[in-house]
């Protein structure tokens, strides 16, 4: 997180800031609910969400307590995300802890990301505009069509680049594009400006999520603090897989008598949880790991080259460092 620190470090008070209405918003005199909430509010992730917001914010002008309200919000629907998430894909790790479907089940579980996504619009609500609450209203429509779109795509062994795009497009990249947009908007950006820093969030949330999606397969559990193999367990194709099923498709079994699609196919099919490291392998072996690796590095760039259109300023350096970041992350 070290890397993260020296990021965050102009909005640091802001984020404490926000973390305080968060919390506020979630107070409850319900024990039972107390209890959840306090799980969630203890275990920090990289608030990726809410320094887009803020540094989008700074970049374009001044920070306001709208932009820490609106921070507190767009965290509360990723952590509602998160826990649903993690009932769908059966995950046990969250954040360096146990999940709460783990600890006390999918029914309560998935109570507690309705109860989140719900404080989120009441919180968003508290504020004059109803732009904030249809920027947002938005994402999660279009998150809640990427979830489906991938749900329907389970085990479908033919799903393409331009599909998989489209849905983690929806699923990841429309919240982080809502962060950013809406992080300029309130600072009183021009609506040329406000647009360009929405395409700045999308193409930086398209990047992070291949770049999750490679963690997946390749990644350390203790070093990422979640569950891993996720993806393949569940059936779900993501980019390495799909650029290696393609290209063995093409390269077919006559070259040098190996089916590389035939035992990608076999191991998809399998149900050890930990195949995903055979599959990792096979994927390092030929450059379908890689080729992932470049397509998120693209987008990466394309966020980059929003920036040009801004003033300098150390905010400005701190969105492309963590463009940067999203790519390089181990956790
Ligand atoms: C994880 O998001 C969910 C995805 C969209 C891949 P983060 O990696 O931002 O999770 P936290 O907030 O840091 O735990
Ligand atoms: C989840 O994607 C994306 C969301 C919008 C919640 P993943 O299933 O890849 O996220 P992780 O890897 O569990 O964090
Ligand atoms: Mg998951
Ligand atoms: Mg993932």
């Amino acid at each position: 997180m070290t890397g993260l620190a020296q990021l965050y470090s102009g909005i640091t008070g802001d984020i404490q800031a926000a973390l305080r209405i968060f919390r506020e918003e979630l107070a409850s005199d319900s024990s039972f609910l107390s209890d959840l909430c306090r799980h969630v509010e203890q275990f920090h992730g990289k608030h990726i969400r809410p320094a887009l917001l803020l540094l989008s914010g700074q970049a374009c002008g001044k920070l306001r307590t709208e932009h820490h309200v609106l921070a507190a919000v767009v965290e509360m629907v990723h952590i509602s995300t998160l826990v649903h998430d993690d009932v769908l894909d059966e995950a046990d790790i969250r954040r360096r802890a146990a999940t709460v479907n783990r600890l006390w089940g999918n029914e309560r579980a998935v109570l507690l990301g309705d109860y989140l996504i719900s404080h989120a619009f009441h919180l968003c609500s508290s504020l004059d505009e109803t732009f904030p609450s249809r920027v947002i209203g938005r994402a999660c429509n279009a998150m809640c069509e990427g979830e489906m779109m991938q749900v329907a795509n389970r085990d479908n062994m033919d799903l393409s680049e331009a599909e998989y795009l489209d849905i983690i497009t929806r699923k990841t990249a429309a919240l982080l594009g809502a962060c950013s947009l809406l992080g300029a908007r309130y600072a009183g950006a021009p609506e040329r400006t406000v647009r360009r820093l929405h395409e700045f969030g999308v193409a930086l949330g398209v990047a992070f999520q291949i770049a999750d999606d490679v963690l997946d397969l390749t990644g350390d559990e203790a070093e990422a603090g979640k569950s891993l193999g996720r993806d393949v367990h569940k059936g779900k194709l993501t980019l390495p897989l799909i650029h290696y099923l393609r290209t063995e498709a093409r390269r077919g079994d006559t070259m040098d008598g190996t089916d590389g699609r035939a035992a990608a196919l076999a191991l998809l099919r399998g149900v050890d949880p930990q195949r995903y490291r055979q599959i990792a392998r096979l994927l390092a072996d030929s450059n379908s790991l890689d080729y992932a690796r470049d397509v998120a590095a693209r987008y990466v760039c394309q966020a980059v080259a929003v920036l040009s259109e801004l003033p300098p300023s150390e905010a400005r350096d701190a969105l492309a460092a963590m463009a940067e970041f999203v790519i390089a992350r181990r956790q």
